[in-house]
């Protein structure tokens, strides 16, 4: 598999984990503000739902970055010259 297509295929879970962080954070501030179940889950459920996204989106985004870290680099020089 060429780099283009890694880099495509990481970014892609990254997006889809990204997706299911944002909805459990939205079920945890509506689930703080009304007391009631969000999607069948209660604030347990989501807090673990989030504690095994959450580390797993970190370990994307470090690979993500490594990944991207050249283009990175570069851009930084653009930024700063
Ligand atoms: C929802 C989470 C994210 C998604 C879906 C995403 C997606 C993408 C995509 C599609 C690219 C183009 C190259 C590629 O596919 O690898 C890219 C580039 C890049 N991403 Fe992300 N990204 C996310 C989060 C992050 C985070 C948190 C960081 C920093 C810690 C980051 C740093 C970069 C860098 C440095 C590049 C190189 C190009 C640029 O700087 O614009 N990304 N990202």
């Amino acid at each position: 598999m060429n780099i283009v297509k890694v880099r495509a295929l990481l970014s892609s879970i990254l997006l889809v984990v990204f997706i299911g962080v944002l909805v459990i954070t939205i079920g945890v501030l509506y689930i703080t503000k009304t007391g009631n179940p969000f999607l069948g889950m209660n604030k347990s459920e989501l807090f673990n739902a989030r504690n095994i996204l959450g580390p797993i989106m970190n370990v994307l985004i470090i690979i993500h970055l490594a990944l991207n870290w050249n283009l990175y680099k570069k851009e930084l020089k653009v930024l700063f010259k």
